[in-house]
C-alpha cells in the first residue's frame, strides 16, 4: 500500500530532509584529499544529534554507521572507515538518513575530491541531470515507470548504465516504503502516483557495465567492472503539476561555490 501523506505530515518530511541536505553542506566544507571517511562519519553524527534529531541509517537492518560513503567505483552502502583517506581526483558519494519528530530524511549527494578528471565529471553531471529528468516526471497522474525511464534514457543516451538491483522508494516513518522506484522502465507503467506520496529518486549511474558485486563486508555494493559509479537522491512530494522538491543541494552548492572561489 502507498501511503498519503498529509500536509502536516509533508512538512515533517521536509524539515528531516533539510536536516540532511545542511548534514551533507557541513561534510562538504570537509572533504579533501587526505581526509578519512570515518572522519566524516563522525562530523556528521555530531552534527545531526546537535540538531535534535537521530542518524537515520545506524543500527537499520544492522548497518554499523551514520553515513554510506561509496568511493569510485563503490556503487553505494561503502562504510566509513578511519583507513579510508580520501585521495586527490575520487568520487566519493555520501548518503545520509536521519529521524527527527518520527519521520525519516534520506538525501545523497556524490563530491569530487579535490580537482577530478574530466571523464568522471561527466558521470556526476549527467547523473544529477539523470535526477532531475526524473523529477519532472514525479507529478500526480503519472506512473512509477515514467520517472525511470526519464532517468534510464539520459543516462544511456550518455553511454552510461542503469543499476538494477537497488532503487528509489517511498519515505515517511519508515525508510523504506512502497512504491518501489527502479531507475530504468517503460513509460505509462508501474504504480500512479498520486498527489500526498512521498518518493525518494535515487538514480544509481555506472561509467561501464551496469552489474554490480558486494564486497565481503557484507555491505558494500561494487561496479562488477571497478569503473566508476555516482548516485544522487532527492526526496519528492507528489503534487498536481510540479514535484515538491523536499530536499535541496542549494547548501551543498553553496560550500563548493565558495571553495571554488
Ligand atoms: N540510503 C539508502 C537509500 O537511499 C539506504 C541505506 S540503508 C543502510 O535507500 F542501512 F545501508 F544504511
Ligand atoms: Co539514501
Ligand atoms: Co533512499
Amino acid at each position: 500500500m502507498i501511503l498519503i501523506k498529509t500536509a502536516d505530515e509533508i512538512e515533517l518530511i521536509r524539515q528531516s530532509n533539510l536536516l540532511v541536505s545542511k548534514t551533507l553542506a557541513e561534510l562538504a566544507k570537509h572533504i579533501k584529499p587526505g581526509v578519512s571517511t570515518g572522519r566524516l562519519d563522525q562530523i556528521a553524527e555530531t552534527f545531526i544529534r546537535d540538531h535534535g534529531a537521530v542518524p537515520g541509517f545506524l543500527k537499520y537492518q544492522g548497518y554499523p554507521k551514520t553515513l554510506c560513503t561509496s568511493v569510485n567505483s563503490e556503487v553505494v552502502h561503502g562504510i566509513p572507515s578511519e583507513k579510508v583517506i580520501l585521495e586527490e581526483g575520487d568520487l566519493l558519494s555520501v548518503d545520509c538518513g536521519v529521524i527527527m519528530d518520527g519521520f525519516y530524511g534520506d538525501t545523497a549527494f556524490s563530491f569530487e575530491v579535490g580537482a577530478m578528471g574530466e571523464k568522471v565529471r561527466s558521470l556526476l553531471t549527467t547523473t544529477r541531470e539523470c535526477l532531475r529528468k526524473g523529477i519532472e516526471q514525479a507529478v500526480d497522474g503519472k506512473r512509477v515507470g515514467d520517472v525511470g525511464f526519464a532517468v534510464q534514457e539520459h543516462a544511456e543516451r550518455h553511454g552510461y548504465s542503469v543499476v538494477r538491483e537497488m532503487v528509489g522508494h517511498g519515505l515517511g516513518r519508515d525508510l523504506h516504503e512502497a512504491p518501489e522506484v527502479p531507475n530504468y522502465g517503460r513509460r505509462g507503467t508501474g504504480p500512479k502516483l498520486k498527489k500526498g506520496m512521498v518518493i525518494c529518486i535515487e538514480p544509481m549511474i555506472n561509467m561501464g557495465r551496469r552489474q554490480i558485486k558486494q564486497d565481503p563486508d557484507g555491505w558494500t555494493i561494487r561496479a562488477a567492472d571497478n569503473l566508476p559509479s555516482a548516485h544522487f537522491e532527492l526526496a519528492v512530494a507528489i503534487d498536481k503539476r510540479k514535484a515538491d522538491v523536499l530536499s535541496t543541494f542549494e547548501y551543498i552548492d553553496e560550500v563548493l561555490q565558495k571553495q571554488s572561489n
